[in-house]
């Protein structure tokens, strides 16, 4: 803690914690809504199989073998709880929300707009600023309305019109009350996961299809934020870029070489795509990738409850290199750790906050640090057991309870606070 102390962030470095609609508001009708419907049996079937051999399985295996974790139902019901959840967040010293909006809720139907869902996010607004939390506001992050989807989704580039669409009616109706803008997710995470393995709705396996979906969103990513930049300059736009360490394990030439492509094909070639239409870079770090030959093959150290890797130092690597590469300022979009017991939790932020300090220290433009996430929520085709929550959430009562990591981070936050307290 003492170390903590000395830590010296910009006056205005945001420090936040990001959600996603579906995985906390509740009560969706999307694509993913659907498809967990008819998932949920075959995916709580197959738990052991995928997840077996994890350390964490004789904790995690009989809420991965029930098919109810895999459905996103209420969730957190944070549609209804997000004042209170705002204000948990105010009192433990945070300053920052990120947020995605539901495209499904907002225009239900081609070209029809549902007022309440707008109505809906101005009074989120409204209540984060009343809450002294800058938003974070993402457009697409992995959900579609069922009849975007049925049109073919991001794998057709005449769909990408919809999307600009949506965007448009969205910020004529919510004004100019956000400022950083992220457009798209995990970019290569959604079309991997949905067209390369196959994993998630629309279950594809085809490297055609997937390298499509990525250029397909590269070119929705260009639209949207010159269309933002025509409605005002005061938006700070980004991609949200799921990026790993990559590093040869060894010295040999295939090592070096295979870490270089990797880092390329994975990171850089989307990254370059959408370089000139970004003011910053969103970075959702979660993990290193160690290669030895051609294949990565992580150290044997302990694993999160997700079978995840534990390296939160590199952050520190993946901040310089970004930093390095692109010469832009760089914003922490996602970071955390899959930690049920919060047995690591507390050392994940203490490593990452000093990882950051020593990026800043070195001449890192960094922006904010937003932690994935506030509370344990929906995670997707792994369902309701992986708990990445600051908080836990009761299932019975969605009461959210702040986890001895939570009250730690607050006190550092707190601090924070107070070295800034006479400055002007
Ligand atoms: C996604 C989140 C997800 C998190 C943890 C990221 O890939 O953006 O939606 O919950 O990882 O799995």
């Amino acid at each position: 803690m003492a170390k903590q102390a000395r830590v010296q962030f910009p006056k205005h470095f945001l420090w936040g914690v990001a959600t996603s609609a579906h995985q906390v508001e509740g009560n969706m009708h999307n694509q993913w809504s659907e498809w967990e419907k008819a998932q949920a049996k075959a995916l709580a079937t197959q738990s052991q199989y995928k997840f077996g051999d994890l350390p964490s399985w004789p904790r995690i295996g009989e809420a991965a073998k029930d098919p109810n974790q895999y459905i996103s139902g209420r969730s957190t019901n944070h549609a209804e709880f997000y004042p209170q959840d705002f204000d948990l967040a105010q009192k433990m010293g945070l300053n920052s929300w990120r947020f995605s909006v539901e495209w499904s809720r907002i225009e239900p139907e081609e070209g029809s707009w549902n007022a309440e869902a707008i109505k809906y996010y101005k009074a989120y607004l409204a209540a984060l600023s009343e809450a002294g939390l800058e938003p974070v506001m993402t457009l697409f992050h992995f959900t579609l309305p069922t009849w975007f989807a049925d049109r073919g989704g991001f794998a057709k580039r005449s769909n990408i019109k919809y999307f600009v669409q949506f965007v448009d009616k969205l910020m004529n109706e919510l004004g100019t009350g956000v400022r950083y803008i992220i457009t798209i997710n995990e970019p290569g995470v959604y079309a991997s996961e949905s067209y390369l393995q196959g994993n998630w709705p629309p279950n594809v396996r085809s490297k055609w299809q997937a390298y499509r979906v990525l250029c397909n969103l590269a070119t929705a990513h260009n639209r949207v934020a010159k269309l933002l930049r025509a409605k005002s300059r005061r938006y700070k736009i980004a991609i949200a870029k799921n990026v790993s360490y990559v590093y040869p394990g060894d010295d040999s030439w295939l090592s070096r070489v295979s870490a270089r492509v990797i880092q390329f094909v994975e990171h850089d070639y989307f990254l370059r795509k959408v370089m000139r239409q970004s003011d910053f870079i969103g970075v959702n770090y979660y993990q290193s990738q160690r290669v030895y030959g051609y294949r990565v093959h992580n150290p044997e150290t302990v694993p999160s409850d997700l079978g995840w890797i534990m390296q939160p130092d590199h952050l520190e690597l993946v901040l310089q290199r970004l930093a390095l590469h692109y010469k832009k300022p760089l914003m922490i979009t996602e970071n955390g750790v899959a930690d049920g017991r919060d047995k690591f939790r507390k050392q994940w932020l203490a490593q990452s906050i000093l990882a950051m300090q020593r990026a800043i220290a070195n001449g890192v433009d960094l922006l904010g640090y937003i932690h994935w996430s506030f509370m344990d929520n929906f995670e997707w085709d792994k369902g309701y057991w992986p708990h990445f929550g600051l908080c836990e959430v009761d299932p019975k009562t969605l009461q959210r309870k702040p986890r001895p990591s939570a009250l730690w981070y607050a006190r550092f936050l707190q601090q924070q606070k107070g070295s800034h307290a006479h400055e002007k």
